[in-house]
């Protein structure tokens, strides 16, 4: 079965899909975009991607093209097309095709491009083992809230993790803690979870926000803050998340063991909480 994507309402062929050179996502990644995991043929937490769309192209002051129901449709017709249970969803809005000219164009529909990947999930050996991170100085702009499709320095923040042989950069931002270059990052101390406040420097994870849930159900506690590379590197735990990554344990920075540089005992209970979730939201009557 051919990998199905859609354009500018129509589903076609991968190897179909055309967009014209004057798009302004290609000339000035002038767009927003959402990636939403899909279990067993149902997307996660849609409703809540759907939000971060919105506010998104709010953030640029891109008119929503479509409503809340008409993109749930579209995204459950893209699921039916593709032949995973266990979908990665991409979906991308961008200012659409004019010449090219930094201001906004006038009445120039936007582009609105969907793709289906197969959803590769952490296995649970990469969870025993944990990743490995580095650390660099977060150089991006200052709207990392916004979910943009012009991700440059997020590609040459990322490269600097690969060349390392690491999964992700851990970035820090006059020196406090942001985000990763793909994923947000929170630590453990003392029994409590470290999380970087929700501002403007990192964009508001949907897998952030089901871990803050899942902790505050279960009594877990949580201290949101600033945190300094050195406080980082003195936690007993640190963990990234994302929604194609789930929870995992990032057991070294820059080479430094992280505690005993072992998956620690709050990262095992959190996996568990969150594939529990999982379980019971994807048994639920669609
Ligand atoms: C820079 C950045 N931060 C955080 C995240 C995690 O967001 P989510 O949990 O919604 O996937 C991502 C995911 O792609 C990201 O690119």
């Amino acid at each position: 079965m051919a990998q199905i994507v859609y354009l500018n309402r129509q589903f076609l062929p991968i190897d179909q899909a055309y967009v014209p050179v004057l798009d302004r996502g290609f000339i000035f990644g002038d767009g927003v975009y959402e990636l939403i995991p899909v279990y067993s043929r149902r997307p996660f937490r849609v409703q809540e991607h759907l939000r971060r769309l919105q506010s998104s192209l709010d953030g640029i002051r891109l008119t929503n093209p479509l409503g809340e129901a008409e993109w749930i449709d579209l995204i459950q017709e893209l699921i039916r097309h593709n032949e995973p249970e266990d979908q990665s969803l991409y979906l991308q809005v961008t200012r659409g095709v004019a010449p090219r000219d930094h201001a906004f164009p006038k009445d120039t529909p936007p582009t609105i491009f969907m793709m289906s990947n197969p959803l590769v999930i952490a296995s649970r050996s990469l969870c025993e083992t944990g990743v490995h991170a580095v650390s660099a100085v977060d150089n991006r702009w200052g709207r990392c809230d916004i979910k943009a499709i012009s991700l440059l320095p997020n590609v040459l923040l990322r490269q600097l993790a690969v060349d390392a042989g690491c999964m992700e950069t851990i970035l820090f931002r006059d020196g406090m803690l942001t985000e990763g270059s793909l994923s947000n990052i929170f630590a453990v101390k003392d029994g409590a979870i470290l999380a970087p406040p929700k501002d403007h420097h990192m964009l508001p994870g949907i897998t952030y926000d089901l871990v803050l849930e899942l902790a505050s159900a279960n009594v877990i506690p949580v201290r949101t803050g600033k945190f300094d590379l050195a406080q980082i590197r003195a936690a007993d735990e640190l963990w990234l998340t994302s929604s194609t990554r789930e929870v995992l344990p990032v057991v070294t920075l820059d080479k430094q063991a992280i505690a005993d540089g072992k998956p620690g005992p709050l990262f095992w209970k959190m996996h568990g909480l969150y594939q529990d979730y999982k379980q019971r939201v994807m048994r639920q009557p669609a």
